[in-house]
């Protein structure tokens, strides 16, 4: 069976700086594959590139059976993939309403909209008149995701959801993802909490300087503790 997104050869980088370096990777229809690698090998770079925020210079991005690399990040969205970024990147002056007003401007048809989403995150609904730059950690993050679901995405790419958070916070999140991936969702999951990928990946990739190294299931990955630290480079 095809993949939903079918990613070959993807070569993309910065001015000066070539990043990724043949990049394949497939995600499934209503998996999740969880994206792991130390700071700086290019799992923001892949993303990016997947999403038409970075141009990638050669190889493709087919979502369901339509190349999409080189197009715009609008018509990316249209074609069914959203991005939750590093960092979140909330508009800091708007409130949560405005914030979920802008996402919802060129959104596909679908489940998702406004009252969908706070009905998902209560916490935004409760926040709706507060501005980003007021909001906690988890709330910028549950209002990024909420924007990115107002896409009605066909599949999540989701980078370092965890970052910066309380444990509590990041179960908050992982409770979230839980309940998207049982709706059918189909998320990339860039992490450096391997606890939170474990419990969420059906499938692990490991990315050493932009290239991916291995890819397996997430119950091998677990069982050999050894060399999963040593592909990740941990202690
Ligand atoms: N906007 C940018 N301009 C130039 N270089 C960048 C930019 N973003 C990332 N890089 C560089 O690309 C490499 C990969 O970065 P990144 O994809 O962010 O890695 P990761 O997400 O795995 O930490 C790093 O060497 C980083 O310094
Ligand atoms: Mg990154």
């Amino acid at each position: 069976m095809t993949p939903l997104l079918q990613v070959r050869g993807l070569v993309a980088g910065y001015a000066g700086s070539r990043v990724l370096h043949g990049v394949d990777l497939d995600v499934a229809e209503g998996s999740t594959v969880a994206l792991l690698g130390r700071n700086g090998v290019g799992k923001s770079t892949l993303v990016a590139a997947v999403m038409g925020m970075v141009r990638p210079s050669a190889g493709s991005v087919v979502m369901e059976g339509r190349e999409l690399a080189g197009k715009p990040s609008d018509v990316i969205a249209r074609a069914g993939i959203a991005i939750v970024p590093q960092g979140r990147r909330v508009f800091a002056p708007l409130t949560v309403e405005e914030n979920l007003a802008i996402s919802v401007r060129r959104k596909r048809p679908g489940r998702w909209d406004v009252p969908a989403v706070y009905e998902l995150l209560p916490r935004l609904a409760e926040r709706r008149g507060n501005r980003g730059d007021q909001l906690s950690g988890g709330e910028q993050q549950m209002l990024a995701i909420g924007r990115a679901l107002l896409a009605n995405p066909r599949l999540l790419l989701l980078d370092e959801p965890s970052d910066g958070l309380a444990p509590a916070v990041v179960s908050q999140v992982a409770d979230v993802l839980a309940t998207l991936i049982q709706e059918g969702l189909s998320i990339l999951l860039v992490e450096q909490n391997l606890r939170l990928a474990f419990q969420l990946a059906d499938e692990v990739t490991v990315m050493q300087k932009g290239e991916l190294v291995l890819r397996c299931p997430t119950l091998d990955f677990r069982s050999d503790e050894a060399r999963a630290r040593q592909l990740l480079g941990v202690a």
